[in-house]
């Protein structure tokens, strides 16, 4: 590399905490994980920091809805994600929270100074309001009619049906999804950031090569509509920094979101001794880079670098936006099984696939990009499995056997090594563009010519001839230092498996310069196993448990509001009109037996009183079958119908408890006939 002591702070989008990690989530850290271990394996000095996005309405309202404070919320959902990113090797320097005194100093110091600065303004304003909550309703809290096409059901703020937006007081018969309430106006004082001061400033940073080319001509656009100011104050009760001079008002959610890369970084300094300032501070030798979605780019690349500059502080390096995932060309989808948790997947399937699947589809731009489920399987097995592992397993059997583990002195064919050393240089570059799959593509082609190599010199015939020994050694040498240049140009991406063939070839950790130099004479151990083939039916597995998560074939009394969450994570309550829709009815267990390739499943055929049902339920840990033929229980009786891959489901029965064996169906009291409805 050019300048081997660059200085880099890199961070990711915050993920919120009121929700898990997944897969669509994961495209991002894994991006970003491969940059930072990159910049690392270079040399530099790369700190790779992130945090959870703690404040905000969802936030308090999920722990409202689960009985406990936001405090006790975040702090259990902080270690979800932070078990999660930690089994999918993404390496953070520092995760951290926004809820931390580092943040509110933060959140605290540059609103102070962009007050001071004049670049505050204050107005009242009139909201919705819930009268029986007491709160203001943010756009997305309250519900009614589309005023375009007359959708029922619709958002405050745009229609799902007809794609339409508006404002919710455009809204017909509006009701606040938290109480079911009709909203009224109610007027309040906010605070707005005057973004419009920074027009000048912010016209030259977008076009100084901080952004992507694609991302520039979008804010043209926005900059040809007219910089607004921007509402960061919001009204108790909320879940935030309260505003210094004004009580009763927060920070908005948003305003100290970023303030949280920061803030991480603050807290990782204030532990080790870094001095801050002189990472943060304007004229700051060090770089700094976001790494984020295409949809918060408005909150990146403008309020952002407005704040900062205008409080005194340094603006980024560089903001690199990526396009949303897909998965077998459609959105994630709960019940198609597409939206998959970090959890659900790493129930199943090893992480590095994702991270190869991942690098190998990623490029520098917005564009979105697919997992699709027969490709991934396709292409890590014929990738990794097929070309770069096959080339260890061709040729250490030979070393070890036949030299006791030593390499030969020197290397086979010179030409060969001197086209995988160069490869290196534009491997390097397009891992510093963030053009992985650039990087993926020279990779495996040069696996490919390695296994070519291999099947070319044939060891295995070699070996069988007398006096074949140094040829035999000599090729197994060459073989398994190509290898090596392999796995140190895919350590960024596949860095579990790096470590497990370090061990294999007895040496330290791999750096990128290691590339320059070849292994020989040297002691290697046993070859052991370094990843296995993915299995269609851990895939299958995995897709079937995306959609029991939902709760949608197990449903406890737990998971039926949960999965309601899940799906509209921001309204947090039903209406009473929404209760009124499940058609609950008593029914009667003629049937039970286990469903062939199901975990968890049970086959249950239930009588309605002259109506039979099929239904698959989660609940084989709690009932072996025959304890519930002949039981009376409750279904949902108007669930819509789901084709699973054991068949149809028509209906859910209800269960409480925590899940596994402590799981237990709703039973109605004696004299309850099938077909009841339950009030
Ligand atoms: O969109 C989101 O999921 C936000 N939690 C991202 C915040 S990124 C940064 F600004 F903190
Ligand atoms: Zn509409």
């Amino acid at each position: 590399m050019t300048n081997p002591h660059r200085k880099i702070l890199v961070t990711s989008a915050l993920p919120y905490a009121n929700g898990p990690i997944h897969i669509g989530h994961l495209v991002e850290y894994i991006q970003t994980d491969i940059w930072a271990r990159f910049q690392r394996m270079c040399g530099h000095c790369c700190y790779y920091v992130c945090a959870d996005d703690a404040h905000g309405t969802p936030i308090m309202l999920r722990a409202r809805q689960e009985g406990i404070n936001p405090e006790t919320l975040i702090e259990r959902i902080g270690r979800e994600h932070r078990a999660d990113f930690a089994e999918f090797a993404i390496a953070f320097d520092n995760y951290h929270t926004t809820h931390s005194p580092e943040n509110q100093w933060l959140a605290n110091t540059i609103y102070a100074a962009l007050r001071d600065n004049g670049h505050i303004s204050r107005r009242t304003i009139r909201q919705a309001y819930d009268p029986v909550k007491e709160m203001f309703l943010p756009d997305r809290f309250i519900r009614g009619e589309c005023p375009k096409c007359a959708a029922p059901d619709q958002y405050g703020d745009s229609c799902e049906q007809c794609g339409a937006t508006y404002s919710p007081t455009d809204l017909k018969n509006p009701v606040s999804a938290i109480s079911g309430a009709t909203p009224v106006e109610k007027e309040s004082e906010h605070y707005f950031f005057k973004l419009a001061d920074f027009e000048p400033m912010l016209h030259a940073w977008t076009r100084a090569g901080h952004l992507q080319p694609e991302v520039t001509n979008k804010l043209d656009e926005w900059f040809r509509a007219g910089l607004q100011e921007w509402d960061i104050s919001r009204d108790a009760p909320y879940f935030g920094f309260e505003i210094p001079d004004a009580p009763g008002k927060y920070f908005y959610v948003w305003l100290d979101a970023p303030m949280g890369y920061l803030a991480s970084f603050k807290n990782l300094c204030d532990k080790t001794g870094m001095d801050f300032d002189a990472w943060c501070r304007p004229g700051s030798d060090a770089e700094m880079y976001h790494f984020i979605g295409k949809d918060i780019i408005y909150f990146h690349a403008l309020f952002w670098p407005a704040e900062l500059h205008g409080s005194g502080f340094r603006t980024p390096s560089a903001v690199f936006a990526h396009g949303f995932l897909t998965v077998n060309g459609q959105k994630m989808s709960k019940s198609r099984g597409t939206f998959i948790t970090a959890r659900t997947y790493l129930n199943h399937l090893n992480p590095e696939y994702l991270r190869y699947y991942f690098a190998a589809k990623l490029g520098a731009g917005v564009d979105d990009i697919d997992l699709n489920m027969d490709d991934f399987l396709l292409r890590v097995n014929s990738d990794l499995v097929g070309k770069v592992v096959n080339i260890a397993s061709r040729c250490a059997g030979f070393i070890h056997k036949r030299f006791a583990g030593r390499l030969g002195s020197e290397l086979h064919n010179p030409a060969l090594w001197a086209d995988f050393t160069e490869a290196g240089e534009r491997i390097a570059a397009a891992y510093d563009a963030r053009e992985y799959s650039r990087a993926m593509r020279e990779i495996m082609t040069l696996a490919d010519r390695a296994n070519q190599y291999i099947d070319d010199k044939k060891p295995w015939l070699i070996a069988k001839q007398d006096g074949g020994d140094a040829k035999l050694q000599a090729i197994c040498t060459m073989g398994l230092n190509c290898f090596r240049l392999l796995m140190i140009y895919l350590k960024p991406v596949l860095p579990v498996m790096a470590e497990k063939v370090e061990t294999f070839l007895n040496i330290g950790p791999l750096q990128w310069e290691d590339r320059g130099s070849p292994l020989t004479g040297h002691i290697i151990n046993p070859f052991t196993p370094l990843l296995t083939r993915v299995e269609q039916e851990h895939i299958e597995a995995m897709m079937e448990d995306s959609k029991e998560d939902l709760g949608s074939t197990a449903a406890t009394v737990h998971t039926v509001t949960n999965a309601h969450l899940a799906r509209d994570p921001i309204a947090g309550e039903i209406s009473i009109e929404d209760f009124a829709r499940v058609d609950l009815r008593v029914a009667r267990i003629i049937k039970a037996s286990h469903v062939d390739g199901a975990d968890k499943l049970l086959q249950l055929t239930l009588d309605m009183g002259g109506e039979t049902r099929n239904v698959f339920a989660g609940i084989k840990s709690a009932y072996p079958p025959e304890e519930l033929e002949g039981k009376l229980t409750v279904m949902v009786a108007n669930l819509a119908p789901r084709k699973m891959r054991f068949g149809t489901s028509e209906g859910m029965v209800l269960a409480a408890g925590p899940g596994g064996k402590e799981l237990f169906i709703l039973s109605p009291d004696a004299g309850a006939e099938p077909g009841m409805k339950v009030k």
